[in-house]
């Protein structure tokens, strides 16, 4: 399931000004979708760059495919949240600005000095936590029916997130290889991107005018809407934990069929370019 990779280009627009707690009383985990799309369009161009550096050392024409195919789909990635988060910015927050200078300093300054392998070892850090943290938040069957725009957005990205799941693994594997430092660089890149995601959320929270609600109240409300319930740390702290393990690939982990109709559903939604 979900093994072929497809480059869509989608026709999401993003140009009205969007509510920032976009699920119902939960600024947290509403900032937490926000603060990752924020991310992307510094972290995803340097994993596009590490990749285009490690090309030229690539012999195996299947993982050259995959490279290609990621560079092509993290590249439509970036660029939607680009779009997205030019929202975001119109319903305030001027403090992101220097939070994101910070972050897009960092990525151009590791592939300016770092070497190829921590940057491929970065690049697969990132992807294997997302990946199966994805996995776990779609469970068998996505994120849910008729969901609002910004989530169908999030959902294709999920989804090619799952299709080029390999990729990163192989070309760290191919070009440089070993476990031991890619566990070491991809645990630091995991602590890299999340304390980043973490101080951008806290100052969405400290800024933000929605009501904060007590802890109990908070149980409530996340027990009765969907997709709170599927990023609980229930369904995705597992998958996370196999990722440290030395006989861990991205190729063992399965997928669920029901993934592969939310794909299909994509395709039929994307630009036709032909
Ligand atoms: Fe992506
Ligand atoms: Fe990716």
């Amino acid at each position: 399931m979900l093994d072929t990779i497809h480059v869509r280009r989608m026709p999401f627009d993003f140009s009205d000004e969007i509510d920032p707690v976009f699920i119902k009383d939960d600024p947290e985990q509403s900032f937490s979708f926000i603060t990752g799309s924020l991310l992307l369009p510094y972290l995803e161009p340097y994993l596009i760059r590490s990749m285009k550096a490690a090309q030229s050392h690539v012999t195996d024409p299947k993982i050259l495919d995959g490279l290609k195919g990621f560079i092509a789909q993290e590249g439509q990635h970036y660029r939607m949240h680009m779009k997205f988060n030019a929202s975001v910015r119109r319903a305030g927050f001027p403090g992101l600005q220097a939070l994101e200078k910070e972050l897009s300093d960092d990525y151009q300054r590791f592939t300016n000095t770092k070497s190829l392998r921590f940057n491929l070892a970065y690049a697969e850090g990132f992807e294997a936590f997302t990946m199966n943290a994805i996995k776990g938040m779609m469970g068998p069957n996505g994120l849910g029916d008729d969901l609002p725009e910004f989530l169908q957005m999030i959902e294709w990205h999920f989804i090619e997130e799952l299709e080029h799941r390999t990729v990163a693994f192989d070309v760290y594997d191919h070009v440089c290889g070993g476990y031991f430092y890619r566990l070491a660089v991809g645990m630091w890149a995991q602590w890299h991107f999340t304390s980043w995601l973490r101080r951008a959320k806290a100052y969405m929270m400290k800024t933000s005018p929605a009501p904060k609600l007590s802890a109990k109240e908070m149980a409530e409300v996340r027990a009765s809407q969907p997709l709170s319930r599927a990023i609980s740390a229930r369904n995705i702290l597992p998958g996370l934990l196999r990722i440290y393990l030395p006989g861990y690939t991205p190729h063992d982990v399965e997928i669920a069929p029901g993934l592969q109709v939310i794909a299909d559903r994509y395709s039929e939604m994307a630009i036709k370019t032909t």
